[in-house]
């Protein structure tokens, strides 16, 4: 492990006020994404897509990493040229993730385990020879009134700690995804005590395997009422609750935290984002950012629906998305900015 190299690499994901872009979505989600708006479930139509997002321009102004899926790092273009090297050409750092899926977890009905890592060391070997920089392991944690159990807990916060020893090791900066999901009926209270439980044991698992702090980055969830909630939160509440469990939760040495989207409505989440940053910026000791899929893509996504035609609108919804979660890591973002881009 080179310290000096794994901070640098994280520190640099998180600055220039960028965030991540995740395009890793396996083959059978992205498929299904696919499905539900008619595009054809191929190989090539994947490819086809995360190219049109690879080449859009500009997006380096706003977005420091992609994190990419297994098929999609070894793509090439027609050309021949690897998808990769387009990447790292338009300034953009690679990244892989690695976990293999949630699996349901013996003896904890409801509940899962996130696997892959056997055989882990060879492959994050191989991703490093194909320019992988940092990796992302993602944990899902289902809420209701008794959910999560200590057992469902404790083996994905320990599954989390190895995998980001393994990480280090290979000298790759391992992005840690501890998600608690917002499928259900639980509160935004409930949603802050469970991923404040979850975030602790997740440190204290990273502090037993020896995990380097200062060379990873945490991709949290927001503090969210579950989707079937009545009692949905204002964009105040969820900031409110979501730094102060983070604040509780999060050693200050961790290099940034990026979080995930899932599910939030696109402009919701950069408004969540945002109103951290505008109410808080002064007393948080980490970097705070963005790392989303679907909050960055879907507009795109549903705008492109496979036709060659649509494609640099598509990228232009891609682009505006990006430009808005940036202004929203400086607190800057207003929803005028979407009118503007609407026309
Ligand atoms: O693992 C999930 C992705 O990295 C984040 O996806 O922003 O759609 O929740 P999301």
């Amino acid at each position: 492990m080179n310290p000096n190299m794994l901070i640098d690499t994280a520190k640099l994901l998180v600055s220039g006020d960028k965030g991540l872009l995740a395009m890793d979505e396996s083959v059978p989600t992205c498929n299904l994404r696919f499905a539900a708006l008619g595009i054809p479930q191929t190989e090539a139509a994947r490819q086809t897509y995360r190219e049109l997002i690879v080449d859009t321009p500009g997006l380096g102004e706003f977005i420091s990493g992609f994190i990419l899926y297994d098929e999609t790092i070894r793509q090439r273009r027609k050309d021949g040229t690897p998808l990769v090297k387009l990447i790292t050409d338009a300034g953009i750092i690679p990244g892989i993730k690695v976990d293999t899926g949630a699996k349901d977890l013996a003896s904890y009905p409801r509940e899962k385990i996130t696997e892959g890592l056997d055989g882990l060391r060879g492959r994050l070997a191989e991703y490093v020879g194909m320019g992988a920089r940092f990796a992302k392991w993602r944990a899902v944690i289902a809420v209701d009134h008794c959910l999560p159990s200590r057992g469902c807990i404790e083996a994905n916060a320990h599954a989390l700690a190895r995998y980001a020893s393994l990480c280090q090791e290979a000298g790759l900066v391992p992005i840690v995804e501890p998600e608690v999901i917002m499928d259900g009926g639980h509160t935004l209270e409930r949603c802050a005590e469970v991923s404040e439980e979850v975030l602790r044991c997740v440190f204290d698992q990273l502090y037993v395997q020896k995990v380097l702090l200062e060379g990873l980055i945490l991709k949290p969830n927001m503090a969210l009422p579950g989707l079937a909630c009545p009692a949905q939160a204002t964009v105040e509440e969820v900031a409110d609750a979501t730094v102060k469990c983070l604040l509780r939760a999060v050693p200050a040495a961790v290099s940034g935290i990026v979080f995930l989207s899932g599910g939030q409505a696109a402009e919701l989440a950069t408004a969540h984002l945002n109103a951290m940053h505008a109410r808080f910026k002064s007393s948080l000791p980490w970097p705070v950012s963005f790392s989303f899929a679907r909050a960055l893509q879907q507009p795109a996504l549903n705008i492109w629906l496979g036709n060659p035609s649509n494609a640099s609108e598509a990228q232009q919804a891609l682009y505006h998305r990006a430009k808005c979660n940036q202004a929203a890591r400086r607190g800057q973002y207003d929803a005028k900015m979407e009118e503007v881009a609407r026309g």
